[in-house]
């Protein structure tokens, strides 16, 4: 039986987990807008995977008995001065993500909500791989600094990234 406050913590998550899309899918439109289209497809791959995130807690909350409620969200931030800012901004946030993701594990451990634990688990393994993804991209964006053609040669790879639907992984 999982406890109301438990299931109040997650649907906080699943919201917070549909705005971080929100984010990613304003910075897609920044980069398109940019004329760095690789760029655009990483942010749209990470809004596909924050929405995967939300909908695979979604299925949890309601198979264990909860009720989700969908609340007002915050408007995105839709303008960054460069690059570097947009993912930088992206590492804070999954900086956030990843510290909301313990929180709820030290929940479902005090509740000793042993589904809840291993249903968690997938996502501070997916946390780490989060963060070391757009950490990766801004190593890149400050070793070439300004220099336009590494900027486009980084546009080039993240042109590469696709979505994989979380039960095929
Ligand atoms: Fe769903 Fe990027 O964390």
């Amino acid at each position: 039986m999982i406890s109301e406050k438990l299931v109040d913590a997650l649907n906080g998550q699943i919201q917070f987990e549909i705005h971080s899309g929100l984010i990613y899918k304003a910075m897609q439109a920044y980069f398109e807008a940019e004329d760095l289209p690789g760029m655009a497809n990483w942010m749209n791959i990470q809004y596909q995977e924050e929405l995967a995130h939300a909908e695979k807690m979604f299925d949890f909350v309601c198979e264990a008995g909860g009720r989700v409620k969908m609340l007002a969200m915050e408007e995105p931030r839709n303008e960054y001065s460069s690059p570097l800012e947009a993912f930088e901004t992206a590492l804070s946030h999954e900086q956030i993500v990843t510290t909301r993701i313990n929180d709820l594990m030290d929940l479902a451990q005090r509740e000793k909500n042993h589904a809840a634990q291993i249903f968690l688990q997938w996502f501070v393994t997916e946390q780490v791989e989060e963060e070391a993804s757009v950490g990766q991209v801004i190593a890149h964006l400050k070793r070439i600094q300004s220099d336009g053609r590494g900027l486009m040669m980084i546009d080039q790879q993240l042109a590469n990234r696709s979505f994989t639907p979380i039960a095929a992984e």
